[in-house]
């Protein structure tokens, strides 16, 4: 059974007192529902270090007012089951209260992690008391910054909070969120965080569509129409060597666009620094977003 740990200075002194007596630990940060990919990244995590940490919290400060957080999926019971078979050591959920889908009241969002204030309506009121963002200035531009302006300042804000409650050695991210992980590489360097970030491949579904807590709300007609996303990104992958940057963005948006689903982007970056190729002369990542109905998915390939 792993320990359940609600409280931020519990987590703290949890943490501290294994680390020093030499024991190393891997933080895997989720927002829950878990399934196969985020599985994954705990399997790696538990190669890499002594001690497994999972943190469990659906963080407002990542999602804009018109976004889905009040639809985000949740089943801590179901998670929690997931993370004994696996065997992790800790859970650290700091939500007090668990939302469900017709719930929209965001106050209920208010976990121990960004203050303790009442009546928080978002954390933009300063309500919570929460003021200081990190913002990834370059990384965070492009790809999912563009239509999700404040998101990777809510990310990067919150997982240096959970490198600082958790002091881990390691944490585990998923290239499933790409620009998310080059984003914490980046913050771990400019701030000096003396953790070392793995990036994790992305986990499929046995028909190739990328494994997503989000994958739940697609009905099973979007569910088959967003497999032209994984579907086209392989064959971009395949056409690579004899197709034009510009060729394999319009196979892909084509091949998307008349299964039924709206494009976001469609992209092709420099793996390290995401700005955009004209032409493959290093190592690119093909990131597409894309809406089928009212879900939003992402996924990407790497040549
Ligand atoms: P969440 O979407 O729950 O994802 C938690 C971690 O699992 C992320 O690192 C994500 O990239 C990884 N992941 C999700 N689906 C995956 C898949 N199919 N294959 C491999 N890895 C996968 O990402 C977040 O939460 C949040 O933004 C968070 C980092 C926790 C900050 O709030």
């Amino acid at each position: 059974e792993p320990e359940v740990i609600r409280d931020k200075s519990q987590m703290r002194a949890w943490s501290r007192s294994r680390r020093c007596n030499g024991i190393t630990l891997a933080l895997v940060p989720t927002m829950g529902f878990l399934h196969e990919g985020h599985l994954s990244l705990i399997r790696t995590a538990k190669a890499l270090a002594d001690l497994t940490v999972v943190s469990i919290y659906v963080n407002p400060g990542q999602f804009a007012p018109s976004e889905d957080l009040s639809t985000y999926p949740s089943d801590l019971a179901g998670d929690l089951r997931k993370l004994t078979s696996i065997g992790v050591d800790a859970v650290f959920c700091p939500t007090e209260l668990y939302h469900s889908a017709s719930d929209t009241d965001f106050t209920r969002h208010r976990g121990t992690i960004y203050g303790e204030s009442e009546a928080v309506s978002s954390l933009e009121d300063g309500g919570s008391g929460h003021q200081t963002w990190i913002r990834v200035e370059t990384l965070e531009k492009g790809l999912c910054g563009t239509s999700r302006p404040v998101f990777f300042r809510g990310v990067a804000t919150v997982v240096a909070k959970l490198f600082n409650i958790v002091e881990p050695d390691v944490a585990l991210f998923g290239k499933k969120d790409y620009q998310q992980w080059r984003v914490i590489c980046q913050m771990v360097r400019d701030l000096d965080f003396d953790i070392k970030i793995i990036g994790v491949d992305i986990v499929r579904e046995a028909d190739g569509l990328a494994m997503s807590s989000r994958n739940v709300r697609l009905l099973p007609e979007q569910r088959e129409m967003a497999l032209s996303i994984n579907k086209s990104l392989s064959r971009a992958k395949v056409a690579a060597r004899q197709k034009s940057c510009h060729e394999l963005k319009a196979l892909i948006m084509q091949a998307i666009s008349e299964s039924g689903g709206k494009i976001d982007y469609v992209e092709i970056v420099d793996q390290l620094n995401l700005r955009p190729v004209e032409e493959i002369s290093c190592p690119v990542v093909l990131c597409v977003a894309a809406w089928f109905g009212n879900v939003r998915l992402i996924d990407n390939i790497e040549l």
